[in-house]
């Protein structure tokens, strides 16, 4: 077999790498909302091509777009008021009109991008199938405190069996911010809002909303990568940017009604949702319903995440080499720390027959979620397991964290004190210490 060159094993990796979210997102429902500034922009092809290409790994899709400079650009043009109270625009009879032809030539625009079909272009035999309908029954706001909103709706039902059956047939759905009341008019909705309120009715697996700017903190203006329900609350009440406020609301309230994960990423980005849902670190701010880590047992769908989380330490010597093979004989010993999907942390629980000692193994927290007690949390579970199973000493070999493994208290030992089962030549020709420890 002759290796492949440095491209190529770049190519590898970078395509092995992203297979665990490929098999995560499958089959999942995602609402995506992206505003008319993001029509605009000149990643806005990209980012289409980039839906397309979530189509074809299985996801279903449902597309909200957006129109406020489209309308703005339209009144300024005509000499006509653009009055807002509050995040609400006041509709009247001409602003209804430039609300229908924007509606319609985003729409459109969007449709043609997401039909075509080009060699050689990234949508080259993606061969997508759009629906747009009347998904949306809108009633009017009304008169508030004195003030006639017009034609400004608010959602009144939301059609997701329509949805769903058009999902179904895995067709991308693309929703315009404009509702019908049953008299047969027409409503100005807020996009966010739509969004929202759709994730909502089909209970979506993620609602994703394209932002105008990263949602920064407000000390060191550096982005936040995560945020629960209650500090996106503490952020919301703080925030100075009035275009992430939007978002943050939306956010919250998608969470508060069983969405259990918001991403707000920067439409700005080239990419940006690729790099969000199929790299570990993602691009931008996820905010999530409930705590987002889990440790469980592990199961052979498993066997990709391990893998990812050790090579690199396999690589450095620092743990031994476990095959795919390995890893699927063994894998009921494993337990893993799992947040939204990806698994960042690992430990193993390897038993002997007819002894009451085991070897706590491969016990692994990916370099960014270090230092938060993670590790010290899949040993402690690991230990109740082994007590759980009768066991009452375990050992473990290490070459680089023995002295983490002694402030858990663990006790370096030799050779001569454990049975001969436990002891593995290949631990013995790495000179690795072996430490020792007693169940209470
Ligand atoms: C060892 C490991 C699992 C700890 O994970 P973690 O989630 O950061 O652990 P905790 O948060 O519970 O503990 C962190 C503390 O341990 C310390 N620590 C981490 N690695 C250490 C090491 N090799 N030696 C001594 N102390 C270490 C950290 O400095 C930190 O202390 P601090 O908060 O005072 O700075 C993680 O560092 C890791 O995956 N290392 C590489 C894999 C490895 O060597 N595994 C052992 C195989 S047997």
């Amino acid at each position: 077999m002759t290796d492949p060159s440095k491209e190529q094993t770049s190519f590898i990796n970078w395509f092995r790498d992203s297979s665990p979210y490929i098999h995560a997102h499958r089959k999942k429902t995602f609402v995506i909302f992206f505003g008319g500034e993001s029509v605009q922009s000149e990643f806005f092809a990209n980012h289409l091509h980039d839906f397309a290409l979530l189509n074809s790994l299985g996801i279903r899709l449902v597309l909200v777009h957006g129109i406020r400079p489209q309308i703005e650009q339209r009144l300024k043009k005509n000499n006509h008021p653009s009055l807002f109270v509050g995040p609400y625009r006041i509709t009247d009879h001409t602003a209804l009109q430039y609300v229908k032809e924007s509606v319609g030539t985003v729409r459109v625009e969007i449709e043609a991008l997401l039909s075509m079909g080009l060699a050689n272009s990234p949508m080259s035999g993606a061969k997508i199938k759009v629906s747009s309908g009347n998904f949306i029954t809108a009633k009017p706001i009304g008169v508030l405190n004195g003030t006639d909103f017009c034609s400004t709706g608010k959602i009144r039902r939301i059609d997701s069996a329509a949805i769903n059956a058009q999902l179904h047939n895995n067709t991308v759905i693309l929703i315009s911010p404009i509702g019908y009341s049953p008299s047969g008019e027409v409503f100005n909705l807020s996009a966010e809002e739509v969004a929202t309120e759709v994730a909502i009715a089909l209970q979506a697996d993620k609602l994703i909303l394209m932002t105008e700017n990263n949602c920064l903190n407000n000390t060191d203006q550096q982005l936040i990568p995560q945020l629960t329900v209650s500090e996106a609350d503490a952020l919301l009440k703080k925030s100075q940017n009035s275009t992430i406020k939007p978002s943050l609301t939306a956010a919250i309230k998608a969470c508060q009604e069983n969405v259990n994960r918001v991403h707000l990423i920067n439409c700005h980005l080239e990419g940006a949702l690729l790099l969000e849902l199929f790299s570990r670190n993602g691009v931008g701010t996820l905010i999530s319903a409930n705590s987002y880590e889990k440790l469980r047992a592990a199961n052979t769908h498993d066997i990709p995440g391990i893998l990812e989380l050790i090579r690199p330490l396999e690589v450095e010597n620092k743990l031994i080499k476990r095959s795919r093979e390995h890893l699927e004989i063994d894998i009921a010993n494993y337990s893993i720390l799992e947040r939204d999907g990806l698994i960042i942390g690992c430990i193993a629980l390897n038993t002997f027959p007819d002894t009451t000692l085991a070897e706590v193994a491969c016990l692994v927290v990916h370099p960014n979620y270090q230092h938060a007690a993670r590790g010290q949390q899949l040993l402690t579970h690991t230990l109740s397991q082994a007590k759980q199973k009768n066991i009452f000493q375990v050992i473990v070999f290490s070459t680089q964290t023995t002295h983490w493994f002694i402030e858990q208290g663990f006790q370096e030992t030799s050779l001569t004190s454990i049975p001969e089962i436990g002891i593995k030549p290949q631990q013995i020709e790495r000179n690795a210490k072996i430490l020792h420890k007693k169940i209470p």
